[in-house]
């Protein structure tokens, strides 16, 4: 079954690239810049990966990203990232990233995008891995804040395939972003948000009417609303589930108390994610692995998992076509 799930052509629709910074990477690059790191060794770092909850991780995730610094710095965080791709057969990504967490340490804009883009772009003609850039507005920040991120993506545009909105749920519901997702949507942006991973399925809906979103990212909490679970299977809108993160951050006890397969059976088109890899112990293939032995996921079920995750891709339809077909001999 493990060879099974590794092979089977995936797509992934939630990666925080940022969160794909591997502790040896994360010290190869502080000693490339110059910058000291509050560990010694890998070994002390992941001591420290063993999280209560959202903001215990996220304060952790915001002081690695501080050993980025270069263009070729988000290039070979980018890259490496690709790289557990095509091993694990992910042939389309939508990878997030955060640009206030860089340009409020000085960082340019360009340099993060260039470096991101440029690792995409060889993933393309290298290994044939297609993708779509998200840029997410961190929630704890101002609207201010996120109208000025905006606002310099605007020369990068044909870089990014949409918006997103992350960090901490709590307390930051999604209204105060409302102004700032038209603007990015009447600018041809394709917009997600973070809703119901910690917070209440009212952020779900919120999300759906109020920043016209797309995809919900994590949606889990969505089982506490009849309606609201109604009302996503009627209109097709998929949930970017992430199950290591949501273990690992004790959204549940368990994997085997994790309900994406009960949403599944009720015709929700979730799909799997790893959400940040590097912190959460694994990769696409390890987030299956990890429903298989949990929640005895069937081979069936991974195979529609996969299909929703290029169906609810932001591919264009002959991409998505493609990647589909990939999929009938399975
Ligand atoms: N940023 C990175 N991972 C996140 C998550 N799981 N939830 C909210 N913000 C994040
Ligand atoms: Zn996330």
């Amino acid at each position: 079954m493990d060879y099974f799930l590794n092979t089977l052509p995936k797509a992934e629709l939630h990666l925080h690239l940022e969160g794909s910074l591997e502790p040896e990477l994360m010290f190869r690059l502080a000693e490339r810049n110059s910058i000291e790191l509050p560990y010694d060794s890998v070994e002390q770092l992941t001591a420290a990966y063993d999280f209560n909850n959202l903001q215990e991780f996220l304060d952790l995730y915001y002081q690695g990203a501080a050993v980025l610094l270069t263009e070729q710095d988000f290039y070979d965080l980018t890259w490496a990232y690709i790289e557990r791709c095509r091993t694990q057969h992910v042939i389309h990504i939508e990878p997030f990233f955060d640009p206030q967490t860089h340009t409020d340490r000085g960082i340019p804009f360009i340099t993060v995008i260039s470096g991101i883009s440029r690792a995409l772009k060889n993933a393309e003609t290298e290994y044939g891995i297609s993708s779509g850039l998200i840029m997410c507005f961190l929630r704890h920040l101002s609207e201010e804040a996120a109208f000025e991120a905006l606002q310099q993506a605007e020369p990068y545009l044909d870089n990014i395939i949409g918006i997103g909105l992350d960090s901490s749920e709590l307390g930051h519901p999604p209204a105060k972003f409302a102004r700032v997702f038209a603007k990015a949507r009447g600018m041809g942006l394709l917009a997600v948000a973070h809703a119901g991973e910690e917070g209440p399925a009212q952020n779900i809906i919120d999300s759906l009417e109020l920043l016209h979103v797309d995809r919900i990212d994590h949606g889990v909490r969505a089982i506490d609303d009849p309606e609201l679970i109604k009302r996503l299977v009627t209109e097709k809108i998929a949930l970017t589930v992430c199950p290591l993160s949501n273990t690992r951050l004790k959204v549940f006890a368990d994997m085997s108390q994790h309900n994406i397969l009960e949403m599944l059976e009720q015709g929700v088109k979730v799909t799997v994610n790893s959400d940040d890899p590097a912190y959460f112990g694994g990769y696409l293939t390890e987030n299956f692995i990890a429903l298989e032995k949990g929640l005895g996921m069937s081979k069936e079920q991974a195979v529609l998992l996969a299909r929703n995750s290029f169906e609810y891709s932001f591919a264009k339809s002959e991409r998505k076509a493609e990647m589909l077909l990939e999929l009938n001999c399975y």
